[in-house]
C-alpha cells in the first residue's frame, strides 16, 4: 500500500537526492522519493526497508503521498531538467506547497522561477547543498534562500540533516529570492580558487623540489593538521596514497593533466564582472582550466619552446615557505569571495550575513577549514567590514606570510612553473596596499584618445587637456 502523509519528498534519486532522502529517514523523517528510472526506486525502497518510506516512478502517486502543505526538495541536473520538473509538478500541487531546487542552478533561473512560481502562489527555494556523496549522506552544508516563512516549515529537517560544528546546524536561512543559490555558486569559486592553489603548490615541490608522491602526502598531511586544516587539504593527502585499480601505478600519475567543469566558478568570474568586483584568484582558476583543456595548442608549445632549467637551489625551508604562502593566498582567496558576496548582497537586496554564512561552510562544504572560524570572529566584530584583509587579526596572518608569498612565486616564476592563482593573490593584495596605482596614466591616455576627461589629486570636478 502507497504511504501517505510524509513529511517531505525528494524528485530525484541520483547519489546526491538518494543519500539526502535516506539522510532524513535517518534521522525520523518520514521521506518519498520519485524518479524515471525504475531502477532507482527499487533501490532507494531496498536501502530505507524498516524506515518510513515512500518511493516510485508516477508523479500524481509521489505528490498523494505528501503529507499538505508539501515540501519537495529536487536534485535534478540545473538547466532544463529543473524547469522540466517545475512543469510536470505544478499542476499536481496546491497553493502554499514549497518546491525546492537543491542542485546547482544560475541564480538568474531561481529569481525566474522564484517569481514565475510565487505568482501562483507557490513557495520556491533555491538551496546550494555542498559536501558531495557522502556529505548529503552524513551532514552536508546547506545555503537555502527564498522566502522566509516557507522556510520555517522545512528548518527543522535541514538542520537535522546538515553537518554540526561544536553543534551549531551547517545550515540557515540566508535571504530572499537567489540569496541561497549565489551563495553556493560563490562557494564553488571559492572553490575552483583553492583547488588551483593547492595543484600549484603541488606543481612547486613536484617539479622543483622534486618530491615523490609519498613526499607530498606527508606534507598535505602535516599542513592539514595544523591552520591549514580542511576537507580540500585532507582529501588532498589522501590523494597521494591512492592506487590504481588497473596499473601499478599510484592514481594520479594516470589522471589526464586536464580539468573539466560544470561551469559555477566561471559564473563567479561573470558576476564578479558584472559587480565589477575584484576576484582575479577565481578568474585565474577558471582560466587555467580552460588553458588545460587546450591539449593540442599545449603539446606543439611544448615542443616549439624550451622550459626553463631548473635554476633554484631551494632552501631547507623552502615548504614552510611554500606553507606560508598557500596560507596567505588561501586568506585572500576567501576575501575575494566575501567580497563579492557583499556587493551581491547590496545589489540583488539578499541582506546576507557574512557571519552566518562563514558559520555554515565551517562543516559540511567542499571549502569547509579551520580559517572560517577567524572568517566568522573578522565579521562577528565587524559585520560590514568591506574587505576581510582589514580585520586586524586576519591582516596580519597576511602580513606576516606575505614574503613567502613574494618568495613561492620568485621560485614559481624563475622554474617556469605557471602559479597564477597565487599570482593574482598577491597582485589584490598588493594593489590594495600600495597607496598609489597607476592609473593617473591610464585617465589620461584615455582623455588624451578619447576626450574622456579627468579627475585631478588637488580639484574637484573633471577636466579635459588637448594633449600636444
Ligand atoms: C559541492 C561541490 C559540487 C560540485 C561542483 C563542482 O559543493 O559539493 O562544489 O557542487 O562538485 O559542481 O563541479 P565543477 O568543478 O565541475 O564545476
Amino acid at each position: 500500500m502507497a504511504e501517505t502523509n510524509l513529511d517531505i519528498g525528494m524528485v530525484g534519486l541520483g547519489v546526491m537526492g538518494r543519500n539526502l532522502l535516506l539522510n532524513m529517514a535517518d534521522h525520523g523523517y518520514s521521506v518519498g522519493g520519485l524518479d524515471t528510472d525504475a531502477a532507482k526506486v527499487k533501490s532507494l525502497l531496498a536501502e530505507a526497508a524498516g524506515k518510513k518510506a515512500g518511493a516510485t516512478t508516477d508523479a500524481k502517486e509521489f505528490v498523494a503521498m505528501l503529507r499538505k502543505p508539501r515540501a519537495i526538495m529536487m536534485l535534478v541536473p540545473a538547466g532544463k531538467p529543473v524547469d522540466a520538473v517545475i512543469r510536470e509538478m505544478m499542476p499536481l500541487l496546491s497553493p502554499g506547497d514549497l518546491l525546492i531546487d537543491a542542485g546547482n542552478s544560475h541564480f538568474k533561473d531561481t529569481d525566474i522561477r522564484n517569481k514565475a512560481l510565487a505568482e501562483k502562489s507557490f513557495h520556491f527555494f533555491g538551496m546550494g547543498v555542498s559536501g558531495g556523496e557522502s556529505g548529503a549522506r552524513h551532514g552536508p552544508s546547506m545555503m537555502p534562500g527564498g522566502p522566509k516563512e516557507a522556510y520555517e516549515r522545512v528548518r527543522p529537517i535541514l538542520e537535522a540533516v546538515s553537518a554540526k560544528v561544536n553543534n551549531d546546524p551547517c545550515v540557515a536561512y540566508l535571504g530572499p529570492g537567489s540569496a541561497g543559490h549565489y551563495v553556493k555558486m560563490v562557494h564553488n569559486g571559492i572553490e575552483y580558487g583553492l583547488m588551483q592553489l593547492i595543484s600549484e603548490t603541488y606543481d612547486v615541490m613536484k617539479r622543483v623540489l622534486g618530491l615523490s608522491n609519498e613526499e607530498l602526502h606527508g606534507v598535505y598531511d602535516t599542513w592539514n593538521r595544523g591552520e591549514l586544516n580542511g576537507f580540500l587539504m585532507e582529501i588532498t593527502a589522501g590523494i597521494f596514497r591512492q592506487k590504481d585499480d588497473k596499473s601499478n601505478k599510484l592514481l594520479i600519475d594516470v589522471i589526464l593533466d586536464v580539468a573539466r567543469q560544470k561551469g559555477t566558478g566561471q559564473w563567479t568570474s561573470q558576476d564578479a564582472l558584472e559587480l565589477k568586483v575584484p576576484a582575479p584568484t577565481i578568474d585565474a582558476a577558471v582560466a587555467m582550466r580552460d588553458l588545460s583543456g587546450r591539449e593540442e595548442i599545449r603539446a606543439a608549445a611544448n615542443k616549439m619552446f624550451q622550459s626553463p632549467q631548473i635554476v633554484s637551489r631551494p632552501e631547507p625551508v623552502m615548504i614552510e615557505k611554500i606553507r606560508n604562502a598557500f596560507h596567505a593566498a588561501m586568506i585572500i582567496t576567501y576575501a575575494q569571495g566575501m567580497a563579492q558576496l557583499q556587493a551581491a548582497s547590496k545589489a540583488y537586496s539578499y541582506g546576507l550575513n557574512m557571519e552566518l554564512i562563514a558559520r555554515i561552510w565551517r562543516g559540511g562544504c567542499i571549502i569547509r577549514a579551520s580559517l572560517l572560524e577567524d572568517i566568522r570572529n573578522a565579521y562577528r566584530a565587524k559585520p560590514d567590514l568591506p574587505e576581510l584583509i582589514l580585520d586586524p587579526a586576519i591582516g596580519k596572518k597576511v602580513s606576516e606570510r606575505v614574503a613567502d608569498l613574494r618568495a613561492f612565486i620568485k621560485l614559481a616564476v624563475e622554474n617556469g612553473i605557471p602559479a597564477a592563482g597565487h599570482m593574482m593573490c598577491l597582485t589584490y593584495f598588493d594593489a590594495y596596499r600600495s597607496g598609489w596605482m597607476p592609473f593617473n596614466l591610464i585617465q589620461a591616455q584615455r582623455d588624451y584618445f578619447g576626450a574622456h576627461t579627468y579627475e585631478r589629486v588637488d580639484e574637484k570636478g573633471t577636466f579635459h587637456t588637448h594633449w600636444s
